[in-house]
């Protein structure tokens, strides 16, 4: 039996010497010590001998145990300090590396320019105009009607305008000129706003055209306002929007709510006048629709024309977005794709 007891002690130590990771120690333990374990089963047959030989080989099984104990626990303390190494290696952490960083939101550059040109006819002395005076949800009365459009211009017609399902004759404005109806009905002159906002046509989009677009309308009504004092502010916004005095034209044109009415071009920035694709060639770019204000929408908001004047205008934030960061597709500013935005 000691015979016995020495072969396992040696190939236990023998295990003990080739094992490598935590697992190995523990299935050498399990092997030898544990209570089903080879050293176990031999105490069992310690019965069989006599008092002094049960004596000899008992002392020799427990001594035999204590040996694999310390060994294994020796064992087992290079095993994990070896794997702790190895562990604190593989997850090491390199605090001097650069973080990833993260990408910031940009201003969609048709915010910045709503923005940018709202301040300049703020500083014209034009103020912004309340939100419940510019709704994107309007009647055909007051986007058309009251404007002073025939009932049967062809501009109501389903085909060019967002007819709502909630009501009979509710729209999707089709022109910011709304504000204009709502701001004179309910402020008295001398009236000076700013209208930016979101309109809608019927439209299939093109590089050129969106059915989703944004205007900002300006209106002023007060004593003794001329076709003057509408060139010298729109000349005033051209100059300071473009950062230089470009020149400009007033074209003859008709609107059903201004009298007379025009619109007025740019010189084309990309040739300077000498025709080229943005400007088809003309020299000129149009930026927005004017005029002097109806005596007949005048009429409709009650205010007296024999006492009051004034005169209005609309442009496309789109169109004088494009024309100042020479953007040729009106798509882009709706994708919010951070490689354009980042670009403004
Ligand atoms: N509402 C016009 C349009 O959408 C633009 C316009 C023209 C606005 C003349 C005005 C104006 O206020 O006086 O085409």
């Amino acid at each position: 039996m000691k015979q016995q007891l020495e072969n396992i002690l040696n190939s236990a130590l023998a295990e003990i010497e080739t094992a490598k990771t935590s697992a190995d120690i523990e299935t050498i333990k399990l092997n030898y010590l544990s209570r089903k374990g080879t050293l176990n089963s031999i105490k069992k047959n310690l019965k069989d001998l006599s008092v002094e030989d049960k004596k000899i080989v008992g002392a020799f099984a427990n001594e035999v145990a204590q040996i694999l104990e310390n060994k294994l626990a020796e064992k087992s303390d290079v095993i994990y300090a070896k794997e702790l190494e190895k562990k604190l290696e593989s997850e090491k952490i390199d605090v001097t590396l650069t973080g990833l960083g993260h990408q910031a939101g940009r201003v969609n550059p048709l915010t910045s320019t709503i923005n940018e040109i709202v301040e300049i006819f703020q500083g014209l002395g034009f103020s912004l105009i309340k939100n419940e005076n510019s709704p994107e949800v309007e009647t055909e009365y007051i986007n058309f009607d009251m404007l002073n459009f025939p009932p049967d211009h062809p501009a109501k017609d389903m085909q060019d305008t967002f007819y709502a399902e909630l009501a009979p004759n509710v729209i999707l404005r089709s022109q910011t000129s709304n504000a204009q109806i709502r701001e004179m009905f309910s402020a008295k002159p001398p009236i000076r706003v700013i209208a930016p906002g979101r309109v809608y046509r019927c439209e299939s989009v093109s590089a050129r055209k969106n059915n989703l677009f944004h205007q900002i309308e300006g209106l002023l009504i007060d004593t003794n306002i001329t076709f003057g004092d509408l060139k010298g502010v729109l000349n005033e916004f051209i100059r300071i929007y473009f950062g230089e005095a470009r020149p400009t034209r007033f074209r003859s044109s008709f609107f059903p709510f201004t009298e007379p009415s025009a619109e007025v071009d740019v010189q084309c920035i990309m040739c300077g006048g000498k025709g080229c694709r943005v400007c088809s060639g003309t020299g000129w770019l149009e930026v927005l629709g004017a005029g002097m204000v109806d005596v007949n929408v005048l009429k409709n908001v009650d205010i007296d024309p024999e006492i009051y004047s004034g005169f209005a205008f609309g442009m496309g934030v789109e169109r004088l977005a494009m024309l100042k960061y020479a953007i040729d597709d009106i798509r882009l500013f709706y994708n919010n794709d951070v490689r354009f935005l980042k670009q403004f």
